[in-house]
């Protein structure tokens, strides 16, 4: 007898980590294969933070569960941060720290909105928030945005998009697009969502990652947001799944019961690289620095691969590329060039289902060597 498998967890398969599979298979094979796919940086956690570390688990290698919200010590440290980098005050309390910030994201969701919510996403968008959205039973709301906005929301779309929303998604700078909010724009989207009821949910995943103005975070426009962020893209620490959370006051006894009953605590021995990290960012500048020429490579060698219509990046490590003019077929059009060209790309599909079928993902946290090499390939594949 076959037993049931939920349906609610069909949901459609993640092709950047389909593409990282079949080039990760392919270079086991010995093919040298130059990645431009999967959104990883290039670089580790500086080593000072991971002999911190060492340190750390030569002194306690029992290393036991933390509280359910995260150490006292790296809470209080990011809320630091958030005087130091964005000038806002806030106390420890309203930071969580979480299993990545995909934990958070769950818990997030679970924690804001009840079945059948209708909950804004903006296409092209970070695949996840569709498919949790989707597994929770609560309704996905796509808004679509185009390179005309920079593939950002505005409040005068908000305003158009015909449903009333319960929560919205922002994601700035942007995946897939490298694409920013100004700071006026998010404002107005704060307080759009104010003024409608709208819980807003704010992935500020690739904040420090920019390359003109920094980013601002929905913190400092108000308390009611769900500010979620990572250790893993400008602190470098993906593999050791830790993100945070700024929690509206009022939620942060949910998630300490969600945090406690889904994962009881974030790993602690990541909490004490966290806590480190912080200490080094002249380093992860410097990564930054890195990304920034790998982006100024792209923008110059693309177009002479037939990539012209390029999104205008200002922060992350990617480019949304229309290609109409190469292909309207993504998915085919990345795996022949895998095949062909060695070079991966993610297919614009898992961004926008709508869409998706003329646009590829660029990420470029790789080697600046394979970066150019990619070039040249990609530009005699075209030929
Ligand atoms: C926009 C965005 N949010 C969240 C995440 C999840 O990051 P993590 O779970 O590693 O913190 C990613 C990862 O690629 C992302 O691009």
């Amino acid at each position: 007898m076959t037993l049931k498998l939920s349906r609610r967890s069909d949901i459609p398969m993640f092709r950047a980590l389909d593409i990282l599979r079949e080039a990760n298979a392919r270079a086991q094979k010995g093919e040298d294969i130059k990645r431009l796919g999967a959104g990883l940086p290039c670089f580790g956690v500086p080593q000072p933070v991971l002999d911190y570390a060492k340190d750390v688990i030569d002194r306690d290698p029992r290393q036991t569960y933390t509280e359910a919200l995260g150490m006292t010590l790296v809470r209080d440290r990011i809320a630091l941060y958030y005087r130091d980098r964005y000038g806002i005050n806030f106390n420890y309390e309203r930071v969580a720290i979480t299993a990545g910030s995909s934990g958070g994201l769950s818990m997030a969701f679970i924690a804001a909105f009840d079945p059948g919510d209708k909950i804004g996403i903006c296409t092209p968008t970070y695949p996840p928030y569709r498919n949790i959205i989707n597994t929770l039973g609560l309704i996905p709301v796509e808004i679509q945005t185009s390179a005309e906005t920079d593939y950002q929301p505005t409040a005068a779309l908000l305003e158009k998009c015909g449903e009333k929303l319960d929560g919205l998604v922002i994601c700035s700078p942007s995946n897939p697009s490298g694409t920013m909010l100004s700071e006026s724009e998010l404002n107005k989207i704060c307080q759009w969502c104010d003024a409608n009821g709208v819980r807003l949910i704010s992935d500020e995943a690739y904040h420090n990652i920019t390359y003109a103005e920094p980013a601002q975070t929905a913190a400092k426009f108000t308390d009611n947001a769900i500010v979620l962020n990572t250790f893993s893209k400008y602190f470098a620490m993906t593999g050791w799944r830790l993100g945070w959370m700024v929690l509206p006051p009022e939620m942060t006894d949910r998630i300490k019961k969600l945090s406690e009953s889904y994962f009881v605590s974030p790993t602690t021995i990541s909490q004490h690289l966290a806590y480190k990290v912080f200490d080094h960012m002249d380093v992860l500048d410097g990564y930054v620095a890195y990304y920034k020429k790998n982006l100024d490579i792209l923008k110059a060698e693309l177009p002479k691969a037939g990539f012209k219509k390029l999104s205008n990046v200002k922060g992350a490590f990617y480019i949304y590329a229309d290609i109409h003019n190469l292909t309207n077929d993504s998915e085919e059009f990345c795996r022949r060039m895998l095949g062909e060209a060695r070079v991966s790309m993610t297919p614009g599909l898992d961004f926008d289902v709508a869409r998706g079928h003329t646009t590829v993902r660029i990420c470029f946290a790789d080697d600046t060597n394979d970066i150019i090499e990619a070039c040249r390939r990609l530009q005699d594949w075209q030929k």
